[in-house]
Protein backbone atom coordinates (compact mmCIF):
# COMPACT_ATOMS: atom_id res chain seq x y z
CA UNK A 1 0.00 0.00 0.00
CA UNK A 2 1.65 3.53 -0.63
CA UNK A 3 1.89 5.82 2.02
CA UNK A 4 -0.87 7.90 0.48
CA UNK A 5 -3.63 5.50 0.64
CA UNK A 6 -2.25 4.53 4.28
CA UNK A 7 -3.00 8.64 4.73
CA UNK A 8 -6.82 8.31 3.04
CA UNK A 9 -7.24 4.67 5.01
CA UNK A 10 -6.29 6.30 8.43
CA UNK A 11 -8.89 9.31 7.23
CA UNK A 12 -11.86 6.83 6.62
CA UNK A 13 -11.38 5.16 10.09
CA UNK A 14 -11.21 8.60 11.84
CA UNK A 15 -14.34 9.23 9.88
CA UNK A 16 -15.59 6.06 11.01
CA UNK A 17 -14.80 6.91 14.63
CA UNK A 18 -16.59 10.52 14.77
CA UNK A 19 -19.78 8.63 12.74
CA UNK A 20 -20.17 5.80 15.53
CA UNK A 21 -19.32 8.32 18.28
CA UNK A 22 -22.40 10.38 16.74
CA UNK A 23 -24.77 7.90 15.34
CA UNK A 24 -27.40 8.31 18.28
CA UNK A 25 -27.73 12.23 16.68
CA UNK A 26 -27.26 11.11 13.45
CA UNK A 27 -30.44 8.68 13.85
CA UNK A 28 -32.80 11.58 15.18
CA UNK A 29 -32.26 12.93 11.73
CA UNK A 30 -31.84 10.69 8.98
CA UNK A 31 -33.46 7.81 8.03
CA UNK A 32 -31.50 4.47 9.43
CA UNK A 33 -31.82 2.64 6.27
CA UNK A 34 -29.90 5.31 4.62
CA UNK A 35 -26.97 5.74 6.86
CA UNK A 36 -26.60 1.85 7.17
CA UNK A 37 -26.37 2.39 3.50
CA UNK A 38 -23.83 5.07 3.57
CA UNK A 39 -21.73 3.08 6.06
CA UNK A 40 -21.84 0.12 4.48
CA UNK A 41 -20.48 1.78 1.13
CA UNK A 42 -17.80 3.68 3.08
CA UNK A 43 -16.87 0.46 4.90
CA UNK A 44 -16.11 -1.19 1.14
CA UNK A 45 -14.40 1.58 0.01
CA UNK A 46 -11.74 1.38 3.06
CA UNK A 47 -11.40 -2.13 2.59
CA UNK A 48 -10.55 -1.94 -0.97
CA UNK A 49 -8.04 0.74 -0.41
CA UNK A 50 -6.03 -2.40 1.96
CA UNK A 51 -6.20 -4.29 -1.41
CA UNK A 52 -3.18 -4.40 -3.33
CA UNK A 53 -3.07 -2.15 -6.80
CA UNK A 54 -6.79 -1.81 -6.34
CA UNK A 55 -6.84 1.76 -6.41
CA UNK A 56 -4.87 4.60 -7.99
CA UNK A 57 -3.74 7.25 -5.19
CA UNK A 58 -5.81 9.99 -6.93
CA UNK A 59 -8.66 7.42 -7.61
CA UNK A 60 -8.69 7.17 -4.15
CA UNK A 61 -8.78 10.28 -2.89
CA UNK A 62 -11.78 11.19 -5.63
CA UNK A 63 -13.73 8.13 -4.13
CA UNK A 64 -13.37 8.99 -0.50
CA UNK A 65 -13.90 12.65 -0.82
CA UNK A 66 -17.14 11.78 -2.86
CA UNK A 67 -18.25 9.54 -0.26
CA UNK A 68 -17.68 12.33 2.08
CA UNK A 69 -19.85 14.85 0.56
CA UNK A 70 -22.60 11.97 -0.05
CA UNK A 71 -22.91 11.87 4.02
CA UNK A 72 -22.90 15.81 4.08
CA UNK A 73 -25.74 16.18 1.53
CA UNK A 74 -27.47 13.34 2.82
CA UNK A 75 -27.79 15.25 6.32
CA UNK A 76 -28.14 18.22 4.96
CA UNK A 77 -31.40 17.49 2.74
CA UNK A 78 -32.84 15.80 5.31
CA UNK A 79 -32.31 18.02 8.17
CA UNK A 80 -33.69 20.58 5.57
CA UNK A 81 -37.35 19.21 4.86
CA UNK A 82 -37.83 17.89 8.03
CA UNK A 83 -36.46 20.38 10.74
CA UNK A 84 -36.70 23.70 12.04
CA UNK A 85 -33.70 25.72 12.72
CA UNK A 86 -33.40 25.60 16.17
CA UNK A 87 -33.87 22.12 15.84
CA UNK A 88 -31.58 21.99 13.49
CA UNK A 89 -28.85 23.96 14.71
CA UNK A 90 -29.72 21.56 18.51
CA UNK A 91 -29.19 17.94 16.42
CA UNK A 92 -26.39 19.48 13.46
CA UNK A 93 -24.24 17.14 12.80
CA UNK A 94 -22.04 18.38 10.29
CA UNK A 95 -20.79 20.51 12.93
CA UNK A 96 -17.44 19.29 14.12
CA UNK A 97 -17.99 17.88 17.78
CA UNK A 98 -16.25 19.75 20.26
CA UNK A 99 -12.38 18.03 19.90
CA UNK A 100 -13.89 16.38 16.88
CA UNK A 101 -11.59 17.94 14.07
CA UNK A 102 -9.87 15.09 12.04
CA UNK A 103 -6.70 15.79 9.42
CA UNK A 104 -8.01 16.02 6.25
CA UNK A 105 -6.93 14.17 3.69
CA UNK A 106 -3.89 15.75 1.54
CA UNK A 107 -6.26 16.10 -1.75
CA UNK A 108 -3.30 14.70 -4.14
CA UNK A 109 0.01 13.13 -4.14
CA UNK A 110 2.85 14.18 -1.58
CA UNK A 111 5.02 14.42 -4.78
CA UNK A 112 2.37 15.99 -6.71
CA UNK A 113 3.57 19.35 -6.22
CA UNK A 114 7.55 18.73 -7.37
CA UNK A 115 9.24 19.84 -8.43
CA UNK A 116 8.42 22.99 -6.62
CA UNK A 117 7.74 21.89 -3.09
CA UNK A 118 9.31 18.44 -2.45
CA UNK A 119 7.12 15.09 -1.61
CA UNK A 120 9.59 15.05 1.72
CA UNK A 121 8.25 18.29 2.86
CA UNK A 122 4.93 17.48 1.54
CA UNK A 123 4.64 14.65 4.02
CA UNK A 124 6.54 16.37 7.08
CA UNK A 125 4.50 19.59 6.81
CA UNK A 126 0.99 17.30 6.21
CA UNK A 127 1.72 14.42 8.37
CA UNK A 128 3.31 15.48 11.52
CA UNK A 129 3.08 19.83 11.17
CA UNK A 130 -0.81 19.15 10.85
CA UNK A 131 -1.36 16.36 12.41
CA UNK A 132 -0.37 17.86 15.79
CA UNK A 133 -2.43 21.24 15.17
CA UNK A 134 -5.62 19.11 15.19
CA UNK A 135 -4.45 16.73 18.16
CA UNK A 136 -3.89 20.24 19.96
CA UNK A 137 -6.90 22.13 18.99
CA UNK A 138 -9.20 19.09 19.99
CA UNK A 139 -7.06 18.97 23.13
CA UNK A 140 -7.90 22.34 23.61
CA UNK A 141 -11.54 22.53 22.77
CA UNK A 142 -12.26 19.47 25.69
CA UNK A 143 -10.21 21.37 28.19
CA UNK A 144 -12.50 24.55 27.35
CA UNK A 145 -15.53 22.20 27.31
CA UNK A 146 -13.96 20.82 30.91
CA UNK A 147 -13.93 24.80 32.35
CA UNK A 148 -17.26 25.09 31.16
CA UNK A 149 -19.04 22.60 32.76
CA UNK A 150 -17.05 22.97 36.06
CA UNK A 151 -16.97 26.00 35.96
CA UNK A 152 -13.21 26.93 36.55
CA UNK A 153 -11.56 29.10 34.05
CA UNK A 154 -8.19 29.20 35.67
CA UNK A 155 -6.69 27.88 33.07
CA UNK A 156 -8.64 29.41 30.44
CA UNK A 157 -6.23 31.85 29.40
CA UNK A 158 -3.48 29.30 28.24
CA UNK A 159 -6.50 27.07 26.45
CA UNK A 160 -8.02 29.94 24.33
CA UNK A 161 -4.18 30.05 23.36
CA UNK A 162 -3.61 27.01 22.49
CA UNK A 163 -6.76 26.81 20.84
CA UNK A 164 -5.90 29.61 18.72
CA UNK A 165 -2.86 28.59 17.75
CA UNK A 166 -4.04 25.13 17.32
CA UNK A 167 -7.19 26.10 15.47
CA UNK A 168 -5.37 28.72 12.89
CA UNK A 169 -2.59 26.41 12.26
CA UNK A 170 -5.68 23.73 11.48
CA UNK A 171 -7.77 25.87 9.62
CA UNK A 172 -4.76 27.68 7.36
CA UNK A 173 -3.18 24.52 6.80
CA UNK A 174 -6.71 23.02 5.31
CA UNK A 175 -6.95 26.20 3.05
CA UNK A 176 -3.23 25.38 2.24
CA UNK A 177 -3.31 22.32 0.74
CA UNK A 178 -6.68 22.90 -1.48
CA UNK A 179 -5.46 26.29 -2.81
CA UNK A 180 -2.59 24.40 -4.41
CA UNK A 181 -2.76 21.82 -7.27
CA UNK A 182 -0.30 20.03 -8.92
CA UNK A 183 -2.69 21.89 -12.08
CA UNK A 184 -1.55 25.20 -10.39
CA UNK A 185 -0.26 28.62 -11.23
CA UNK A 186 -1.31 30.48 -13.86
CA UNK A 187 -3.53 33.65 -13.65
CA UNK A 188 -7.56 33.36 -11.73
CA UNK A 189 -9.97 34.09 -14.30
CA UNK A 190 -13.91 35.86 -14.34
CA UNK A 191 -15.55 37.53 -10.96
CA UNK A 192 -11.66 36.76 -8.61
CA UNK A 193 -9.93 38.22 -11.63
CA UNK A 194 -12.16 41.36 -11.74
CA UNK A 195 -11.94 42.28 -8.56
CA UNK A 196 -8.47 41.77 -8.01
CA UNK A 197 -8.17 43.99 -10.63
CA UNK A 198 -10.82 46.46 -8.80
CA UNK A 199 -8.78 46.36 -6.00
CA UNK A 200 -5.09 46.00 -6.73
CA UNK A 201 -5.37 47.85 -9.93
CA UNK A 202 -3.74 44.53 -11.75
CA UNK A 203 -2.89 40.97 -11.61
CA UNK A 204 1.30 41.86 -11.32
CA UNK A 205 0.28 44.49 -8.82
CA UNK A 206 -1.41 42.12 -6.88
CA UNK A 207 1.39 39.05 -7.34
CA UNK A 208 4.18 41.88 -6.09
CA UNK A 209 2.32 42.80 -3.21
CA UNK A 210 1.23 39.25 -1.83
CA UNK A 211 4.83 38.01 -2.47
CA UNK A 212 6.33 41.33 -0.66
CA UNK A 213 3.97 40.76 1.92
CA UNK A 214 4.98 36.91 2.22
CA UNK A 215 8.64 37.77 2.33
CA UNK A 216 8.49 40.24 4.93
CA UNK A 217 6.19 38.65 7.35
CA UNK A 218 8.63 38.92 10.85
CA UNK A 219 9.65 35.79 11.54
CA UNK A 220 7.21 33.03 10.87
CA UNK A 221 3.86 33.27 9.41
CA UNK A 222 1.82 33.98 6.71
CA UNK A 223 0.30 36.06 3.56
CA UNK A 224 -3.19 36.02 3.63
CA UNK A 225 -5.66 37.25 0.92
CA UNK A 226 -8.80 38.34 2.45
CA UNK A 227 -12.42 39.33 1.02
CA UNK A 228 -13.51 42.15 3.79
CA UNK A 229 -17.49 41.74 4.15
CA UNK A 230 -17.37 45.33 5.22
CA UNK A 231 -14.97 47.14 3.18
CA UNK A 232 -16.24 44.78 -0.12
CA UNK A 233 -12.89 44.64 -1.31
CA UNK A 234 -10.09 42.19 -1.33
CA UNK A 235 -7.03 43.03 1.02
CA UNK A 236 -3.72 41.50 1.52
CA UNK A 237 -2.49 40.80 5.42
CA UNK A 238 0.25 39.55 6.91
CA UNK A 239 -0.62 37.17 9.95
CA UNK A 240 2.95 36.61 12.45
CA UNK A 241 2.70 33.25 13.80
CA UNK A 242 -1.08 32.71 13.17
CA UNK A 243 -2.80 33.05 16.25
CA UNK A 244 -1.79 36.89 16.53
CA UNK A 245 -4.22 37.67 13.23
CA UNK A 246 -3.76 41.06 12.63
CA UNK A 247 -7.65 41.56 11.35
CA UNK A 248 -10.66 39.69 12.64
CA UNK A 249 -14.04 39.43 10.47
CA UNK A 250 -12.18 38.64 7.70
CA UNK A 251 -12.27 35.24 5.13
CA UNK A 252 -8.92 33.81 3.93
CA UNK A 253 -8.94 33.13 0.40
CA UNK A 254 -5.36 32.58 -0.43
CA UNK A 255 -2.80 30.92 1.85
CA UNK A 256 0.52 31.11 1.53
CA UNK A 257 2.48 29.20 4.21
CA UNK A 258 6.02 30.90 4.81
CA UNK A 259 6.65 29.20 8.25
CA UNK A 260 10.20 27.56 7.75
CA UNK A 261 9.05 23.74 7.79
CA UNK A 262 6.91 24.62 4.40
CA UNK A 263 9.98 25.24 2.90
CA UNK A 264 13.33 24.68 4.67
CA UNK A 265 14.87 21.66 3.85
CA UNK A 266 14.45 22.24 -0.15
CA UNK A 267 14.94 25.86 -0.10
CA UNK A 268 16.73 26.42 2.85
CA UNK A 269 17.14 30.05 3.93
CA UNK A 270 15.89 31.46 0.57
CA UNK A 271 11.98 32.40 1.15
CA UNK A 272 12.09 34.43 -1.36
CA UNK A 273 12.30 31.55 -3.83
CA UNK A 274 9.87 29.56 -2.48
CA UNK A 275 7.59 32.39 -2.74
CA UNK A 276 8.15 32.64 -5.97
CA UNK A 277 8.02 29.37 -6.90
CA UNK A 278 5.07 28.35 -4.85
CA UNK A 279 2.93 30.78 -7.63
CA UNK A 280 3.05 27.53 -9.82
CA UNK A 281 1.29 25.28 -7.91
CA UNK A 282 -1.96 27.94 -6.43
CA UNK A 283 -5.11 25.80 -7.63
CA UNK A 284 -6.94 29.02 -9.14
CA UNK A 285 -10.49 27.55 -9.78
CA UNK A 286 -10.40 26.42 -6.09
CA UNK A 287 -9.78 30.18 -5.07
CA UNK A 288 -12.14 30.87 -6.99
CA UNK A 289 -14.92 29.03 -5.29
CA UNK A 290 -13.74 30.18 -1.99
CA UNK A 291 -14.32 34.01 -3.17
CA UNK A 292 -17.48 33.12 -4.66
CA UNK A 293 -19.19 31.68 -1.26
CA UNK A 294 -17.01 34.59 1.36
CA UNK A 295 -18.37 37.15 -0.96
CA UNK A 296 -22.05 36.29 -0.39
CA UNK A 297 -21.42 37.66 3.24
CA UNK A 298 -22.09 41.20 3.76
CA UNK A 299 -22.26 44.02 6.64
CA UNK A 300 -23.63 47.53 6.62
CA UNK A 301 -20.76 49.77 4.84
CA UNK A 302 -19.35 52.09 7.12
FE1 LIG B 1 2.77 25.04 7.97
Amino acid sequence: MSEYIASIKKWCEEVLKNYDESINTLRDNVSTEKLDEWKERFIQFKEELSVEESLQDQDAYNRGSELYEQLQSLLENDSESNHTADERAEHSWETVPIGGHTLPPLPYRYDALEPYIDEEIMRLHHDKHHQSYVDGLNKAELEIQKARSSNDFDLIKHWEREAAFHGAGHYLHTIFWYIMSPNGGGQPSGDLMREINRSFGSFDQFKKHFSEAAKNVEAVGWAILVWSPRSRRLEILQAEKHQNLSQWDVVPLLVLDVWEHAYYLQYKNERDKYVDNWWEVVNWPEVGRRYQQAKQLRWKAF
